[in-house]
């Protein structure tokens, strides 16, 4: 009872405390993808009674706003269609694809003689995260445990923070950690372990996993040369050097003569 009464208190303050300011709320916008700003339904009946509204936009410039779209008895002008689209049912308007630029403050005004509403939106763009990397910085093995370090890292995407987690659904994981950077310490008979690592941002998140068994790693994302690719590039590589050496020194005049009667021999 006194507790409902104080988040009754705490609520009618906010409400008085956010109409003094101007309401406002945030958006959350995807770069390259469309958004809605939409209104509340008190906002839409209060436009179909005055008949009368305005979308403006804030600039650089404290002293000037873009007027975005006006809006009159049911007929409209939106001055910028091919960014912007407006839905009359609503009153919403939508910004078709988003740029960074477009991170502003809007306002949708409604009047009538001396009453004037205004509502706000601070709209906030983010770029979505790619899909992370995990990179393995060091490994070691003692005692029959192995430690790694792993640094997950996203190649784009804005205020992105970084999670580690278990894939099994255990509260106990050693993978568990926040931060892109893992320190994993794990015993040798865990025959194997998969920590995924999440990158995550207001807009999106986008997960892989690290996969490693016995202290020898998959990578996903990352490929690096490993002992197989030494095999198949190095040796190789020898191989065929070693040959021209040997090939180089029986070249000489001696050698020359040598091969040429052999050459001989295979012609006749
Ligand atoms: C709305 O637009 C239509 C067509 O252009 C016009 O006939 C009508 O008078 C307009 N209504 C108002 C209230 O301006
Ligand atoms: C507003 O109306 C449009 C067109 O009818 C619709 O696509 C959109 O989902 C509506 N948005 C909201 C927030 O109601
Ligand atoms: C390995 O284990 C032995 C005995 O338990 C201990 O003395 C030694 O310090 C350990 N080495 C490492 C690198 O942890
Ligand atoms: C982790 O990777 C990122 C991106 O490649 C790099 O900027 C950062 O320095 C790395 N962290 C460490 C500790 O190596
Ligand atoms: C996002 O990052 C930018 C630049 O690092 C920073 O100014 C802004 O406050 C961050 N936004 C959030 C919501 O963390
Ligand atoms: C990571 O951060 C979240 C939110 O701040 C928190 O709930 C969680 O307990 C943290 N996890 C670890 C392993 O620190
Ligand atoms: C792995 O070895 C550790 C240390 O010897 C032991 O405590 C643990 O029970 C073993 N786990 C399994 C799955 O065998
Ligand atoms: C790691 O293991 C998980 C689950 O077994 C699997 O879905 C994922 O594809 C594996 N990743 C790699 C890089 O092998």
């Amino acid at each position: 009872m006194g507790c409902s009464v104080c988040l009754w208190l705490v609520v009618s303050f906010c409400r008085v405390w956010g109409m003094g300011r101007g309401t406002r709320e945030t958006v959350l916008g995807t770069l390259g993808k469309a958004t809605v700003l939409w209104i509340p339904q008190e906002f839409q009946d209060l436009t179909q009674r005055f008949g009368v509204a305005v979308w403006k936009r804030d600039t650089e410039d404290p002293h000037s706003k873009d007027v975005l779209l006006k809006y009159l008895d049911g007929n409209y002008t939106n001055y910028n269609p091919s960014q912007n689209r407006f839905h009359s049912s609503n009153f919403s308007l939508e910004i078709l694809s988003t740029k960074r630029q477009d991170q502003r403050l809007y306002e949708y005004i409604t009047s009538k003689d001396t009453e004037e509403k205004v509502w706000q939106i601070q709209l906030e763009v983010y770029e979505p995260v790619s899909d992370p990397d995990i990179q393995v910085l060091s490994w070691a093995l003692a005692n029959d445990s192995c430690t790694v370090t792993l640094n997950c890292t996203a190649a784009r995407g804005d205020n992105v923070s970084y999670s580690w987690a278990g894939l099994e659904a255990s509260t106990s994981s050693p993978c568990a950690h926040n931060g892109s950077l893992l320190h994993l310490s794990y015993h040798l008979n865990a025959t194997s372990l998969a920590c995924a690592c999440t990158a995550s941002n207001p807009v999106s998140s986008s997960a892989v996993t690290f996969n490693s068994s016995a202290c020898s790693f998959e990578q996903r994302g990352s490929a690096r040369p490993g002992p197989n690719l030494v095999l198949a590039v190095a040796v190789p590589i020898a191989v065929v050097l070693i040959f021209v050496g040997v090939f180089t020194a029986i070249h000489t005049a001696h050698g020359l003569k040598c091969f040429t009667r052999m050459l001989c021999f295979c012609d006749c």
